[in-house]
């Protein structure tokens, strides 16, 4: 019933995809729950070091043997401008010194190799591959390909899925406006890309030959049943999977989560220097006020750590990262084996009721 051209690709029952979310929500239970439930569990492996890298991937293969995914960033490394950097330091120590944690010094470091991180994906001869923020090199791709991986990219625009497309990628996901976290987009401002996933996925089916993947508000039966009448092979979910059991997301995000409602997030490029949507919080509105220029991804990301780890334990969402999408009044507490099973079975559920509505 559901097989479609990204189920025959990936080998899995269902075409859901749970998104590779990057700061420690995709356990490894969440990931294999959501593999052995029939859909895609992924790895959101943009912030972890090499090692824990493959330590996680080891953790997945030890709980499940069905196709699981690794997601990373594609990050365009660009020297920091030390006078903007040092001004917003100075500035995000008021929230420090706010939260009474330690004013900080220059950072050097601001993210992980992607280069090795690829080469744990290689060696691990992980199933599928996926990535974001741009396109990895042809080389890497070469690599990917001779490992049999299968490789799926993030567009925002046509233009995006063109371009993924022509760089050999097996299928894209299209994410649109709703979608929470980061925004994928990497040919145009990211402001400019804001195109809802109803608008988007048809006018990228239309441009495109391989599978397309929706993401971005889809939360279950009805939006899967939605996609595929788009033209979509298969749907990625992220907010429905932040607030499940498995998932290793901070007891108070899940709870904001939940209790958040379509109009109260936002997107920002207050916590990382790239675009990304979350629920509101005093963080980003503090941040409106801020008279510099936010440096770009990922140097305000390394910047702001320290304030969002401090928050966690201090029990403080305002200052926590919250990244959600629009559909977030849709988000229950439930295991991800029952999001996957529930969304098929309400999606056959869908497909009978417009079977009905045709015969009235
Ligand atoms: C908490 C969170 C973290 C995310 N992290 C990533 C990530 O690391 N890599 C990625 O490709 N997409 C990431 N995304 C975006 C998802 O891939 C996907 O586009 C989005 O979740 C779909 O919209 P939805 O949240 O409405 O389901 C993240 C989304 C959320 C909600």
């Amino acid at each position: 019933m559901f097989t479609t051209s990204f189920t025959q690709l990936v080998d899995i029952q269902y075409p859901i995809v749970q998104a590779g979310m990057a700061g420690g929500i995709t356990t490894p239970k969440l990931v294999a729950s959501v593999s052995n439930a029939g859909g895609l569990g992924t790895i959101g492996a943009g912030y972890l070091t090499p090692d824990s890298l493959r330590t996680t991937i080891r953790a997945v293969k030890e709980l499940t043997n069905r196709p699981f995914g690794v997601n990373l960033f594609v990050v365009q490394e660009t020297l920091p401008n030390e006078e903007e950097m040092e001004r917003m330091n100075r500035h995000l120590d008021l929230i420090r010194e706010m939260l009474g944690i330690e004013r900080r010094q220059r950072i050097y470091r601001y993210s992980e190799s992607f280069e090795d991180q690829i080469q744990v994906v290689l060696d691990e001869h992980v199933p599928v591959f996926s990535f974001t923020f741009g396109i990895p090199s042809q080389e890497v791709l070469k690599h990917l390909k001779h490992h049999r991986i299968v490789v799926l990219g993030t567009a925002t625009t046509v233009d995006e899925a063109l371009q993924l497309e022509a760089s050999g990628v097996d299928a894209i996901v299209v994410q649109g406006s709703e979608a929470g976290g980061h925004r994928g987009t990497f040919g145009t401002s990211a402001m400019d890309a804001l195109v809802g996933t109803m608008a988007l996925v048809p006018q990228v089916v239309d441009h495109v030959c391989v599978p397309v993947i929706a993401s971005g508000g889809i939360m279950d039966g009805r939006g899967l049943i939605a996609s595929l009448a788009l033209g979509a092979s298969a749907v990625q979910m992220g907010t429905a999977f932040v607030v499940c059991v498995e998932s290793g997301a901070h007891e108070l995000y899940k709870e904001a989560v939940l209790r958040s409602h379509e109009d109260e997030t936002q997107i920002t490029f207050a916590y990382s220097g790239k675009a990304a949507r979350g629920i509101r919080t005093k963080f980003m509105q503090d941040m409106n006020g801020y008279p510099g220029k936010i440096p770009p991804y990922p140097v305000q990301n390394a910047l702001t750590q320290d304030i969002r780890q401090a928050a966690a334990k201090q029990r403080n969402p305002e200052y926590m990262s919250l990244w959600a999408g629009q559909g977030v009044r849709l988000t229950t507490n439930r295991t991800a084996q029952a999001i996957v099973q529930e969304c098929a079975q309400e999606a056959m559920a869908v497909l009978e009721n417009l079977d009905g509505h045709r015969n009235l």
